[in-house]
């Protein structure tokens, strides 16, 4: 007979020297003990866990171990020290080899008690079993109360016993046990005095052993009351309430990390680690359900798996591509092309998706911006200028931009690129799609009653090639607010050149001034009577004549001031022109004449001659305007002090005395009293004896083309009949 050792017991199992150091260290904690803290652990190489426990205090009661016997006691009117085997979770194994009832020779029969009533123990049911051995044999089995059972056993002779391990009813028989049995009274007698065995067997046993040891071999029968490892097991609970009513009250057994189970006898309760840890369930801390690490003890993860530990549990991870739990015990990892491909066809239909949809709301936006565009066209006189262009077609006279194409020429309008800025808007340095380099100015705000008129300046302007005016050479009405492209002059205005103190500023000569005056005065006269509707400048200034790279003179953005919103009712605020170039008259009016911009080129002219800013505050309040001073200094002083040295130094006095009289005329106070541009300009041109060519108007035959050629659409159209008169009046002005 064996008795099989539990794995339990043989993992915990130690070598000597081991052995000897653990008990020098028994008055130490031990790290891994089952035992309570600071008690002893173990009893020889056997591990005493609690609630079991050596000494006082270590042992819940009934639970105390008396290690020098490895026996403990538990208080049975009939067993005495029971000697533990083995310690399980909610059982223990005894060495039963005396707990026999028998009955030989038909002398008086040894009857058995085991009584554990009061004590955490019962006899387990489930892994014990009654025998009753022999061949004349009636073995009984009984509570305190109300249970009885037994078996029978008979043979004819020694030779039928069976004799393999078995306990099938010929020499032995046995019976189930019932559930949480705490009392056990075992008695066996003969059925027929021994009579008819008497020559081989004499005697009955019965015992209670654990089913799984117990074998029964013939010669046992014999002497049965020698038996060395007969084993009972008893069960134990930690309480005798239900999990339910246990968990709730304050003598609860069960620590962290373990749960509470129902013990198996019917009532009571046992603890239990919750699963992924291990440990003592009534115990503490490091000594109680610890995390197992399941990777580093057990490796439960298929090899191309990574596998990590969690408190509690693990995860398997498989590789890149591969799916599954990764679980040696579950569907590992394996390879699932199917699944790629569905996330594939997810992925790429996903993108198809969010790209057509896209493309879609990007359409419809740039649609909206396109309708808005052609809104700005036709509001903006598109149509106007379209049929203008159209009628003149073949040339290269007016160009209507897109907006596409400036925002292109401008970088999107960059800030380094502004040339310069105003109340008007902000003028840009760009450069065309050909290379060729222009100024592009973006206005403000539009008056939309002055449309028609615009559009008309606007082709009347661009036609016009006169040496002294910045070319218009197109404009765009895809934008809010119009926006024009005039060919770009290099060398700055001539308020620079007067006021400016950089290093870029020129030293104006005497003669060059009076050049100057000239040349502007040419190109005005020309546009004050050239075309059919007269255009004024509206904003002559300093700032506005440009100096092209021989310093020759430009005058910049006629009739712009259309663009400046006129509504009747804000005359007051929104004043056009400059102030310091402003025809006083206007203020009474509030129109603007040819006499407007007459006054504002004698301011310019004064600007000219003395070299002073047409509005200072360092001169006394009633002369801050350049006109007022001029005129008063010039009535009460010597000339020379006023003028510009260089010009006193260089010029010829009567010519420079011819000029200032000239200005003089220019700032009269009533319009009708000044002469007109033509006068002027004649009268500049006398003094300096520059005499106009006729040439000057036109640089090249193609450019007369241009404006003698009839224009081809309705005869009563307007704005064709304008063109027309204004060619007539061009010639006539040439001849
Ligand atoms: C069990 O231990 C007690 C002392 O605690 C001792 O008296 C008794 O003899 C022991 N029994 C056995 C069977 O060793
Ligand atoms: C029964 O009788 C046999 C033979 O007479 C003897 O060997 C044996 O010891 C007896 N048994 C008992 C329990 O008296
Ligand atoms: C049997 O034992 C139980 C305790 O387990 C007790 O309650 C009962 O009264 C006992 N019955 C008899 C007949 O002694
Ligand atoms: C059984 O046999 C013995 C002798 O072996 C005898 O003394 C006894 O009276 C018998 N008992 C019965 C009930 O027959
Ligand atoms: C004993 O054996 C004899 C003969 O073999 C038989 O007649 C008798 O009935 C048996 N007695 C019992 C009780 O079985
Ligand atoms: C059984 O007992 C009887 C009388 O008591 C005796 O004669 C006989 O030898 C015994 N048998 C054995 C096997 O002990
Ligand atoms: C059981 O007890 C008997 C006697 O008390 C003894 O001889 C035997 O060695 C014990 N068995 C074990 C496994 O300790
Ligand atoms: C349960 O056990 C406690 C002591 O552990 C005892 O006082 C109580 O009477 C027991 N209750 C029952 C129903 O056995
Ligand atoms: C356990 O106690 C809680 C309050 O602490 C209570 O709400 C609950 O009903 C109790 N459960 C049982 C089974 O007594
Ligand atoms: C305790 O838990 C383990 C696994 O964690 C399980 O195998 C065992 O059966 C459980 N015991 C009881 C009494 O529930
Ligand atoms: C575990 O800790 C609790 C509370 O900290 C305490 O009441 C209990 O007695 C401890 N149990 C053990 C076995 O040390």
């Amino acid at each position: 007979m064996s008795i099989k050792q539990n794995p339990l017991t043989t993992r915990k199992s130690m070598s000597i020297p081991a052995f000897f150091s653990m008990l020098l260290c028994l008055m130490f904690i031990a790290v891994n003990s089952s035992a309570l803290p600071g008690c002893q652990n173990k009893c020889g190489n056997m591990d005493i866990p609690y609630p079991f426990g050596i000494g006082k205090g270590c042992a819940l009661p009934w639970f105390g171990v008396n290690c020098n016997t490895n026996n403990f006691t538990v208080t049975s009117n009939d067993l005495g020290n029971l000697q533990i085997l083995t310690f399980l979770p909610g059982e223990i194994r005894i060495n039963s080899s005396r707990w026999i009832a028998y009955d030989c020779n038909n002398s008086a029969s040894i009857p058995l008690r085991i009584n554990l009533i009061g004590t955490p123990f019962t006899i387990s049911n489930s892994l014990n079993k009654f025998v009753a051995i022999g061949c004349d044999t009636l073995g009984l089995v009984l509570d305190n109360s109300s249970f009885a059972s037994g078996c029978m056993s008979m043979c004819l002779n020694r030779e039928s016993v069976k004799s393999d391990g078995s306990c099938s009813g010929i020499g032995c028989c046995e019976v189930s046990l019932p559930k949480g049995m705490e009392y056990a009274a075992l008695a066996t007698a003969s059925i027929n005095n021994y009579t008819n065995v008497s020559n081989f067997d004499n005697c009955s046993y019965a015992t209670i052993v654990e089913e799984e040891s117990f074998k029964f071999f013939e010669p046992d029968q014999r002497n049965f009351l020698k038996q060395k490892d007969l084993v009972i097991r008893f069960d134990w609970i930690i309480g005798n309430e239900s999990c339910t009513i246990a968990e709730n009250s304050s003598s609860y057994m069960c620590t962290e990390n373990s749960y509470c189970v129902d013990a198996p006898r019917g009532y009571g309760y046992l603890c239990n680690c919750s699963e992924g840890y291990r440990g003592n369930p009534y115990l503490n801390a490091s000594a109680g359900c610890q995390d197992i690490n399941e990777c580093a003890e057990s490796d439960p993860c298929v090899p191309s798996a990574h596998c990590k530990n969690f408190v509690p549990g693990y995860k398997c991870t498989c590789p890149f591509g591969r799916s599954g739990d990764g679980t040696k015990l579950g569907s590992g990892c394996t390879n699932h092309a199917r699944i790629i491909l569905i996330i594939l066809v997810v992925c790429v239909g996903t993108g198809l998706i969010v790209g057509l949809s896209s493309m879609i709301y990007y359409g419809l936006k740039k649609r909206k911006l396109m309708k808005l565009k052609e809104e700005y066209f036709y509001k903006n006189g598109g149509l106007l200028l379209k049929q203008h262009v159209s009628s003149i077609e073949g040339t290269k006279c007016t160009t209507i931009f897109t907006s596409e194409e400036l925002k292109k020429a401008t970088n999107n309008y960059e800030e380094s690129r502004v040339l310069g800025r105003g109340g008007y808007g902000t003028v840009y340095k760009g450069t065309l799609v050909d290379g060729s380099i222009v100024a592009i100015k973006k206005s403000k705000v539009v008056d939309k009653t002055q449309i028609d008129q615009f559009i008309n300046e606007v082709v009347i302007l661009t036609q016009i090639n006169h040496k002294n005016v910045v070319k218009l050479l197109g404009c765009c009405l895809e934008t809010e607010v119009p926006i024009l492209v005039y060919e770009y002059i290099s060398n700055g205005t001539l308020f620079h050149h007067i006021h400016g103190n950089s290093s870029s500023t020129l030293r104006i000569s005497c003669a060059n001034r009076l050049r100057i005056a000239t040349e502007t005065a040419e190109a005005l006269a020309y546009l004050h009577s050239a075309a059919s509707i007269p255009i004024f400048h509206r904003d002559i200034k300093s700032a506005n004549i440009l100096l092209d790279e021989n310093y020759t003179a430009k005058v910049a953005d006629f009739g712009a001031s259309r663009l400046v919103a006129m509504n009747e009712t804000e005359i007051p605020t929104v004043v056009q022109g400059t102030l310091g170039y402003l025809d006083p008259q206007y203020l009474q009016t509030s129109q603007l004449t040819e006499k407007s911009d007459v006054y504002s080129f004698g301011v310019v002219l004064v600007e000219l001659l003395t070299s002073q800013k047409p509005v200072s505050f360092q001169r006394s309040k009633e002369y801050s305007t350049l006109a007022a001073y001029f005129k008063t200094s010039t009535e009460n002083k010597d000339i020379r002090e006023v003028l510009d040295e260089d010009i006193v130094r260089e010029g010829r006095m009567e010519e420079v005395e011819a000029v200032v009289q000239l200005a003089w005329k220019c700032l009269r106070v009533k319009g009708e009293k000044r002469p007109t541009m033509k006068e002027v300009a004649q009268e500049l041109g006398a003094i300096t004896r520059f005499v106009p060519s006729s040439q000057a108007w036109f640089q090249n035959e193609e450019e007369m083309e241009c404006l003698l050629e009839r224009p081809q659409g309705n005869p009563s159209d307007e704005s064709g009949l304008s063109i027309q008169n204004n060619l007539n009046m061009s010639l006539e002005i040439g001849r």
